[in-house]
Parts: structure tokens; C-alpha cells; sequence
């Protein structure tokens, strides 16, 4: 039996099968988990129609988070679905390209807000819309990096929004836990080859010094990023919340 076997999970963020959010998916799907996806657009519902075939997704519907109609409607279809959720993954991020490589202080207030508005304030919208609609012990899950931390070069606005995300896991994870008993975490992933990774500039070398700094000399893949979501959303974390767990290889313990 799985450790998921029959819980509601919406893994939101799926864009191809290099997805973080597609290991994810994967690993709960493959431990009796139903599976609720989302796509961005027209463009992406028919690129993923085999993904959502391959998990047997039973919600396949449009969600754009950076409006309001389009969260309450995704909300109402769960609803109407499933009637309530377990688990909620968002693996979801945006930032202007133009602004992840260069200098941080030279992004505009419209490339601010936008990723602040996707990457984060999406996390805590999409949390309180679902919470009537949550079952009591359920699990909030996002998708942090690194550049929350410390400063990585080019990782810019990205940095400053995963720093808010991560504060925000905090906050969640207080209110949700009085609330509902719902736990909040994120997982830090290592760099990973994603369509996102592509926006930032040189990421490519960013991978590489990941691999040879690392005490595992290596980068981590969406499936271990996968079975690090399941322990967190699964019973196994249940003494788990507002944690920030890195899935990194270890990167980030080394100094020098
Ligand atoms: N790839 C890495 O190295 C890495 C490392 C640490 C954390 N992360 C984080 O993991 C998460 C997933 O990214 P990924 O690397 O799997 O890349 P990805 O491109 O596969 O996933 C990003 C997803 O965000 C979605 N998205 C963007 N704007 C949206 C909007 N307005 N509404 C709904 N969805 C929207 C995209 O459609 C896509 O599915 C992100 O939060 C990212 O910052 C990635």
C-alpha cells in the first residue's frame, strides 16, 4: 500500500516532464495518491493531456495565478470534483527574464511585483481559498531555492521572492496548524535543468559548481525532490511544519 493511498493531492506547476512539480506527481501517483493538475494556457493543455493521461488526473484544469476569477473557479471545480483535498503542491514561479542576470537593483516596480505576485503572493492565495475546502491533517507544499539564502549571481528578484515565500511558510504554517492541523513546508531544490532554470542567465554553471561543491558530488533529480514531498506530505512528516528542507545534495552546508 501506498503511503498516499486514496488522498487528494493538486500538483500545480507541471509544464513538461522536466517539471519539478512532474517528479513530484510521479511519486505521489506511484504511492496511490489521485492526482489534480493545472495548465497555464490553451498552449500547455495540449502539451500535457498524455501527463495528465500518464497520472489519470482526474482534475485537468485552466489555472492562471495571477488572477483572482480564474483561482476561485479552479477552487469551485475542485469542489465540484473531489469535494475536498488533502494536499496541496504549487510549483509554480515567474520573473521577468530580463531581470534574472545583470545587477538586482536595477529591476523595474512591474517586474517586481509580477514575481511577487506568481511566485509568492499565489502560494498564500491559493492556501486560504482552499482552506474550507482542505481536510483536517492535510499538507501545503511549495518550491524554494538557495538564492532565498544567500546571494547567487543572476538569481536577482528570484532571490527576494523565494526569501518572501519562505517567510510566508512560516506564517501559513502557524495559522494553517491552529486552524486545520495542515501542515505548511517547502523544499530548497539544487539547481535542475527546468523550462524556469533556462530563464536564469548561466545556469548552466551554476549547476556545475552545485555538482562539485556538494557533498553527494552530484545534482539532485525531480525524483528526489519527489520522494523528499512525499515524506513532508505524507504521514511520515507528520511532526513536520514551516520547515524548509533542502534537497540539494548537501550544497548548502559547505563554507569553504
Ligand atoms: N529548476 C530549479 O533549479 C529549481 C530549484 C529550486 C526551486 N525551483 C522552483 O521550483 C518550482 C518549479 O519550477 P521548475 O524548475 O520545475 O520549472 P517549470 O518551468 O517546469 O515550472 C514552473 C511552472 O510555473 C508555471 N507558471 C508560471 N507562471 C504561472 C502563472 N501565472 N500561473 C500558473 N502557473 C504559472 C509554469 O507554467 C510552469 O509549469 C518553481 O517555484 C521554481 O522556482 C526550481
Amino acid at each position: 500500500m501506498g503511503l498516499l493511498e486514496g488522498k487528494k493531492a493538486l500538483v500545480l506547476g507541471i509544464a513538461n516532464n522536466r517539471s519539478i512539480a512532474y517528479g513530484i506527481a510521479k511519486v505521489f501517483h506511484e504511492n496511490g495518491a489521485k492526482i489534480g493538475m493545472n495548465y497555464l494556457n490553451e498552449k500547455f493543455q495540449k502539451k500535457l493531456q498524455p501527463i495528465a493521461d500518464e497520472f489519470n488526473a482526474e482534475v485537468f484544469e485552466k489555472l492562471d495565478v495571477s488572477s483572482d476569477e480564474e483561482i476561485t473557479r479552479f477552487v469551485e471545480t475542485v469542489k465540484e470534483k473531489w469535494g475536498d483535498v488533502d494536499i496541496i503542491v504549487h510549483s509554480i514561479a515567474y520573473a521577468n527574464k530580463e531581470y534574472l542576470r545583470d545587477y538586482y537593483y536595477k529591476v523595474d516596480r512591474q517586474s517586481f511585483l509580477q514575481a511577487m505576485d506568481i511566485s509568492v503572493y499565489s502560494f498564500t492565495a491559493l492556501a486560504r481559498e482552499f482552506l474550507p475546502v482542505m481536510n483536517e491533517g492535510g499538507s501545503l507544499l511549495t518550491l524554494s531555492y538557495y538564492g532565498a539564502e544567500k546571494v547567487i549571481y543572476n538569481y536577482n528578484i528570484m532571490g527576494v521572492a523565494k526569501a518572501a515565500l519562505e517567510a510566508s511558510v512560516r506564517y501559513l504554517a502557524r495559522d494553517f496548524g491552529e486552524l486545520k492541523k495542515i501542515r505548511v513546508n517547502a523544499i530548497s531544490a539544487g539547481p535542475i535543468k527546468t523550462l524556469a532554470a533556462a530563464g536564469i542567465a548561466r545556469f548552466t554553471e551554476i549547476q556545475k559548481m552545485a555538482e562539485e561543491r556538494a557533498p553527494l558530488k552530484k545534482t539532485v533529480t525531480i525524483e528526489e525532490v519527489g520522494k523528499a514531498a512525499l515524506f513532508l506530505c505524507s504521514d511520515l512528516g507528520s511532526g513536520v511544519t514551516g520547515e524548509i528542507l533542502h534537497v540539494d545534495a548537501g550544497y548548502n552546508i559547505i563554507g569553504m
